[in-house]
């Protein structure tokens, strides 16, 4: 198949970026988004031309690396990740438009590639578990529901691509940053820490440059990994009882 590619292209940070468009004319119905990436570099190489830049790593749906923003959604048109989107789904001859993320959180370090380290710093401030919970005990010695254990399951497989804040028209991280609170307030071991864990997690989101939530649900619709915005209200009232919580110490346990 045939492929008119629009991709943008930027030298670092500090310089401006511009569409330039590429033919492919090779491409295998067969391959992955990445894959006729590699072809049309390989070409490019050949020819002597700069290669385009862009993240990847796992190359299976795990690692979140290959974030880049296709005919105007992260990821591309299906709820998967880059690397898992194959070239049947676009028509021979269509042209294809291929973008980096856009946030001021996440600054274009070259071509496809952004600097997601902010998401590494908001885990950093907060999403681990600190207390002494002893040796690693038999797994079923604490009981834990179907239910808990599915709700933690499912916001730990958030796998931090950034494609929440792309979705957003805000550039908002909560669901990210809500996965990562769920996964450890969900579960025993986390709880003890859950308040003071959101509380961080979310000043740093803030520091970042983070936008807000707007309830547009975009996140929910484009995550590869299906993660649910009930974990953003889940994050809301985890800070709202520390926010309480810290007023209550302050004003010295009398709550008034
Ligand atoms: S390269 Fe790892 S998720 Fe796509």
């Amino acid at each position: 198949m045939k492929i008119k590619l629009k991709v943008w292209r930027q030298k670092n940070k500090d310089t401006k970026g511009a569409f330039k468009t590429y033919n492919v004319d090779h491409a295998s119905p067969d391959m992955s988004f990445l894959e006729m990436i590699d072809v049309l570099n390989t070409d490019l190489i050949r020819k002597g031309e700069e290669s385009i830049a862009f993240d990847h790593d796992c190359r299976e749906g795990i690692c979140g690396m290959c974030s880049m923003y296709i005919n105007g959604h992260p990821h591309g048109p299906l709820q998967t990740t880059t690397c898992q989107l194959h070239m049947r789904t676009f028509k021979d001859g269509e042209t294809i438009t291929v973008e980096p993320w856009r946030a001021k959180a996440f600054p274009v370090i070259k071509d496809l590639v952004v600097d997601r380290s902010a998401f590494d710093r908001i885990q950093q401030a907060g999403g681990y578990v600190n207390v002494n919970t002893g040796g690693v005990p038999d797994a079923n010695e604490i009981p834990i529901s179907k239910r808990i254990a599915d709700e933690a399951f499912d916001a730990a497989t958030c796998i931090g691509c950034g494609a929440c804040v792309a979705a957003c028209k805000n550039a908002s991280a909560m669901l990210f940053v809500s996965a990562k609170v769920s996964q450890f307030a969900l579960l025993p071991q986390g709880q003890v820490e859950r308040m003071e864990r959101a509380e961080k997690m979310v000043a740093q989101m803030d520091a970042e440059g983070f936008g807000s939530c707007t309830n547009t649900y975009a996140c929910e619709a484009e995550c590869p990994k299906g993660i649910k915005v009930a974990n953003i209200a889940r994050m809301n009232r985890e800070y709202l009882g520390a926010m309480i919580t810290s007023y209550d110490a302050s004003s010295g346990g009398g709550g008034e």
